[in-house]
């Protein structure tokens, strides 16, 4: 997920100096492979961790506040979130599930990094307890508010192959889907 005006991150030089990790190709929609439901993984071994910090690598590098392993054409129930103003804090969810949601909605701007430049109002729970695996592979379960729990329900919609454009009109989803295919052509020609 992305949202308007966050701060870079120091993530990269601060946290991960030395480290070997690789940014990511994020899927661009309307790419069929964002449609993909993920399968819950198996182990958490070391091939998981690796794709969790270049998942990681990837989000701050993007400026996003949330990547789902979709995204990044990996169909496994993995997670990353980062909503802090200091963008040192990453969550990191994997096999997530809501074990409550809360009557109350919110209907907040959301983006998201496969579909840049896009931002619009979607109705989501205001508040989600969430249980899943660390990157240690331990279960935790913790309670989200704000744009915190918004941001799990919009990654955790795209391990089901949804994409937040889809509760949009079908107007406003083809406009949006004509102005993606369109950026992506215009940026395949400037590159040299
Ligand atoms: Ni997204």
């Amino acid at each position: 997920m992305s949202a308007p005006g966050r701060p870079k991150s120091e993530f990269r030089s601060a946290k991960h100096e030395g480290t070997l990790m690789s940014l990511l190709t994020i899927l661009r929609y309307p790419d069929p492979r964002l449609h993909t439901q993920a399968k819950a993984v198996a182990s958490v071994d070391a091939r998981i961790r690796k794709l969790v910090d270049d998942m990681l690598a990837t989000m701050y590098d993007a400026e996003g506040v949330g990547l789902a392993a979709t995204q990044v054409d990996v169909h496994e129930c993995v997670i990353v979130i980062d909503t802090s103003d200091s963008r040192d804090q990453p969550l990191v969810l994997i096999n997530p599930e809501l074990l409550a949601r809360s009557e109350a909605m919110v209907f907040g701007d959301e983006g998201c990094l496969s579909v840049p430049t896009v931002y619009d109002k979607v109705p989501r729970h205001a508040r989600v307890t969430v249980r899943a695996l660390g990157r240690d592979g331990q279960a935790f379960e913790f309670e989200a508010e704000g744009l915190e729990a918004v941001c799990v329900q919009h990654e955790m919609d795209h391990l089901l192959g949804k994409v937040f454009v889809e509760y949009l009109s079908p107007l406003k989803r083809d406009r949006i889907k004509t102005k993606m295919l369109k950026k992506t052509r215009d940026e395949a020609q400037q590159r040299p």
